[in-house]
């Protein structure tokens, strides 16, 4: 293998850009060119790529975003789609690809393996932490360290007020950034997707709080509870009995800013770990880190298998928060 290809896709994760440098620093020391394909899937089909030394990688390991930009592309979820993505490979002469992304490209990368042969390394990037193989994925960390920062700031003005704060944070169908955030920002309740509880529930914790003498209390929120979001669960809440509330949706201030330390290291070692993985003529498989170990998981694996809740560390934050 001469030539390898690499790009971003997905939702952006801090921590992207000094996994690309990892990427790109690691293959040229392997004497491998490098291609950077631009927007993801959607700058694979249209050919937008463009070669990367190592000054292409300078200084930007602190940045949050991706400097090769990111996309969702629905065409690629097609055979037709694909095909045209691995002819545009072969035409520039690229032999073999890192993916940085969550599930869905992930699923994209699997698909051009099976049906094209296309060697493939998947490397996990985004801030839901929904994607098996790996303890974290790059960008959790760091989007979780936003929201405990708005969480905090909250915090501030629920005390002075006297108030209920529900605070919806990110993670698609998955729970991991609220159980982090809620935990660390002492919330009194963190509702997630994987877990039951109905407005009349959140009502009585709210009202048992209020009886030990709280006077103001956040709940932390995952977009894809059931009971709703945050404005939802304020105004289901209001018609049970007179609280008080607010609601605050944080957002994509969750996706930005720099990465922390945890997910620069993590990019890096993910991103040394793929281009070995390539060399060593692997394929279709993702790097991540396991207790402290990086390892291969089969890429079908990554969505197929469910990374399990911790519900150890939701039911610590439950009995500290009462
Ligand atoms: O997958 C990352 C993520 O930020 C999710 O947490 C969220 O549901 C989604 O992307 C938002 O997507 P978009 O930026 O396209 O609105």
């Amino acid at each position: 293998m001469q030539t390898i290809g690499v790009f971003t896709s997905g939702g952006d994760a801090a921590g992207m850009n000094a996994c690309l440098r990892a990427v790109v620093r690691t293959a040229l020391r392997e004497g491998l060119r490098v291609i950077g394909i631009h927007r993801g899937y959607v700058g694979l089909l249209a050919g937008e790529f463009v070669a990367m030394d190592h000054a292409s990688v300078s200084n930007i390991i602190q940045f949050g975003g991706t400097i090769l930009k990111t996309g969702r592309c629905d065409d690629f979820y097609r055979p037709e789609g694909r095909a045209a993505g691995a002819r545009k490979l072969a035409d520039a002469g690229i032999e073999g690809l890192i993916a940085i992304g969550g599930d869905g490209t992930f699923r994209g990368a699997h698909a051009l393996w099976e049906e094209h042969k296309v060697p493939i390394i998947g490397i996990p990037a985004t801030i839901d932490n929904d994607v098996y193989g790996t303890d974290a994925t790059i960008g959790f960390d760091s989007a979780v360290n936003a929201a405990l920062d708005a969480i905090d700031r909250i915090r501030d003005t629920a005390t002075s007020h006297d108030r209920l704060f529900f605070v919806e944070v990110m993670g698609r169908q998955a729970g991991f950034i609220a159980l982090m955030v809620g935990a660390a920002g002492g919330a009194e309740m963190i509702l997630v997707p994987e877990l039951e509880a109905d407005t009349q529930q959140i009502y009585d914790t709210i009202m048992a709080g209020v009886e030990q003498g709280k006077t103001s209390s956040i709940i932390v929120v995952a977009e894809g509870d059931e009971e709703g979001g945050a404005l939802e669960l304020a105004r289901k809440v209001r018609q049970l009995g007179p609280i008080e509330s607010r609601a605050t949706i944080l957002g994509h201030i969750q996706r930005g800013g720099n990465p922390t330390a945890q997910d620069r290291i993590l990019a890096s070692e993910l991103g040394a770990a793929a281009v070995r993985a390539l060399v060593e003529g692997d394929a279709d498989k993702m790097v991540g880190r396991v207790d402290n170990r990086i390892v291969r998981t089969p890429l079908r694996d990554t969505w197929e298998k469910k990374k399990p809740f911790d519900q150890d560390l939701y039911d610590l934050a439950r009995a500290l928060a009462l």
